[in-house]
């Protein structure tokens, strides 16, 4: 009888005190589980609660501002800071009030006497919002994240929700346990750049997606790609590069670093001390980079960000990294079509790689040579005898056919290559050298032509065959040149399909060439069929094959 009073009195004892404790907020006996003492058990749904800080990263002594806010009413609650790869391990650092009346300090660790290493409610009072400021303490891991036990009332609580991670200098929060992007939802509830078209990041590794979305007076933005080094993205008010507002995922052995970083021209981006980006997190996946923060639309702390209320165009670039050390790009970035207001309605962007006129600088070398420097050249060769004595006015057709594809060959093409070269200074490798020596060599030969000596001189064979090998010469570099031309990233051409193609047409011309030489030497027999319908055929085909091949690589 006395055991069981003692038993019961014991407990009303230990229930009275867990229960005034829950009402004070005197609650350092869940310091270690956060566990309120109320013996029921946590609520497993989704808590209408949320952690929220000021700062993505810390240095020792910094304050940062912890938000603990709900779209339902709570009683009571404990926030915590803890080693994030250790979250059963001590509290970290100490907290100070930003609201007494509301807040109070505990003290929690035992070994350590930590005064203020977690905070609690001071009564049963229904709040929505609770700030407090942490102080990050002169030894500190790597990365902390903040941790919130919330009554919503007496026996309704969420146990240890996890908040934001917050990392020391250089160092990355752990990769986010959030679920993949996907691109459901572009358009309706976020504005989202794809690419290829409609390519989805949740199933397809070999899609570049960007997604942002402004919720009040934040933007979150999602970027995901394949690249080996880094993915990035900027806001740019116009579509060339320099000036702009980027944002860098690096992935540095496992790694990634999420930075804010500002652009000028061709230099490496400086990336920003100051810290912008909040609730930052990132995955590295089967060669997929993706990462993840929120900013403020506007961010007077640093005032090189671009504030989100206006319009700009997006870039969205990846390449390699070394070090965690971006290496420019060897891709022409993704550039959306228009540019748009980051904060304004959702709308699904398309963007294109490389620009217009370097496409077209392909598509017309690609038909000039093509057209003037195969056709063109085979008919000055072989199909001279056909047309002797004809001529259109005054001059003989196969001279006006020859020449005038030469010159429409040399002036136009070759001044929109050049144009396109300086207003780009894109990365061509060897491609615009050889271009440029073809060039020269194929103004030297008019040039000679004009100073060539009467058909009797005795130097006439001088001329001839430097005439003869700077036509070759021209024309082997330029075959060369176009087999690295077709290569460029930025063309997003089916490499190596592409390689193929360029290289049957080329062998194909070559077999064309022997045919001819060896009907003009009489090799083939004439008599076999007529000459000039043979002829005809030939040319008609290697035309009509020209220009179908430039059409089908370039649309
Ligand atoms: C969780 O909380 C909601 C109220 O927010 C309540 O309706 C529900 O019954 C709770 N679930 C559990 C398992 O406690
Ligand atoms: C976060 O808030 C604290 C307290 O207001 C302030 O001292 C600190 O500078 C803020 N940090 C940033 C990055 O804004
Ligand atoms: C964006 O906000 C700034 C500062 O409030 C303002 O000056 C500017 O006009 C706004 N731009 C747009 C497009 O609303």
């Amino acid at each position: 009888m006395w055991n069981l009073q003692t038993a019961l009195a014991i407990l009303g004892t230990l229930c009275l005190t867990s229960i005034s404790g829950y009402k004070n907020g005197k609650v350092e006996k869940s310091c270690e589980s956060m566990m309120p003492e109320h013996h029921s058990q946590p609520n497993t749904t989704a808590s209408p609660y949320t952690l929220t800080v000021n700062a993505s990263k810390f240095s020792p002594g910094d304050n940062i501002r912890v938000t603990l806010s709900g779209s339902e009413h709570f009683e009571g609650f404990l926030i915590q800071a803890r080693d994030a790869t250790n979250l059963d391990g001590p509290a970290i650092g100490s907290f100070t009030l930003v609201d007494p009346e509301i807040s109070q300090r505990l003290t929690c660790n035992s070994i350590e006497v930590r005064i203020g290493s977690a905070v609690s409610h001071t009564s049963n009072a229904k709040k929505t919002e609770i700030q407090v400021i942490w102080k990050a303490p002169s030894k500190a891991p790597p990365t902390v994240q903040f941790l919130a036990t919330v009554l919503a009332h007496y026996k309704i609580f969420w146990l240890k929700l996890p908040g934001p991670v917050i990392s020391q200098g250089d160092v990355t929060p752990a990769p986010s346990q959030s679920t993949t992007f996907t691109s459901e939802g572009c358009g309706t509830s976020k504005s989202c750049l794809i690419d290829p078209v409609s390519c989805n990041p949740s199933v397809d590794t070999n899609c570049f997606f960007l997604s942002y979305s402004t919720l009040g007076q934040t933007v979150s933005f999602e970027l995901s790609g394949p690249a080996q080094g880094y993915v990035s993205f900027a806001l740019s008010k116009d579509k060339w590069m320099g000036d702009d507002d980027a944002y860098l995922c690096i992935n540095d052995e496992g790694r990634v670093s999420v930075e804010a970083a500002h652009t000028t021209g061709r230099t490496y981006p400086e990336v920003s001390s100051k810290s912008v980006l909040t609730d930052v997190g990132w995955r590295v996946s089967d060669g997929v980079i993706q990462c993840k923060f929120s900013r403020s639309i506007y961010t007077p702390q640093d005032p090189v960000r671009f504030s989100l209320n206006n319009s700009y165009y997006l870039f969205v670039a990846h390449g390699t990294a070394e070090y965690g050390m971006i290496h420019r790009h060897t891709w022409q970035p993704l550039i959306s079509s228009h540019h748009q207001i980051i904060t304004g309605p959702p709308e699904i962007l398309t963007g294109s790689r490389s620009p217009l006129l370097m496409k077209y600088h392909g598509a017309l070398m690609l038909i000039a040579w093509m057209l003037a420097g195969s056709t063109g050249k085979l008919m000055a060769a072989y199909f001279k005898p056909d047309w002797p004595e004809q001529t259109l006015f005054g001059q003989k057709i196969w001279f006006q056919v020859c020449f005038y594809t030469v010159r429409v060959y040399i002036n136009v093409v070759y001044t929109v290559m050049l144009l396109f070269q300086l207003m780009s200074g894109s990365e061509a490798g060897a491609h615009p050298y050889l271009g440029c020596t073809v060039m020269i060599l194929a103004f030297c030969q008019p040039i000679m032509a004009a100073f060539r000596p009467a058909p009797d001189s005795s130097r006439r064979w001088i001329f001839n065959w430097l005439h003869w090998g700077v036509g070759n010469a021209a024309e082997i570099i330029a075959v060369v040149s176009m087999f690295f031309g077709i290569r460029q990233q930025s063309l997003l051409l089916p490499y190596p399909w592409t390689t193929g193609v360029l290289s049957a047409f080329v062998v194909w011309t070559i077999v064309l060439k022997l045919v001819l030489k060896l009907h003009k030497h009489d090799v083939i027999r004439k008599g076999l069929y007529q000459q000039f319908e043979v002829k005809n055929i030939l040319l008609i085909y290697l035309f009509l094959t020209s220009i179908q091949l430039s059409v089908q690589m370039f649309m």
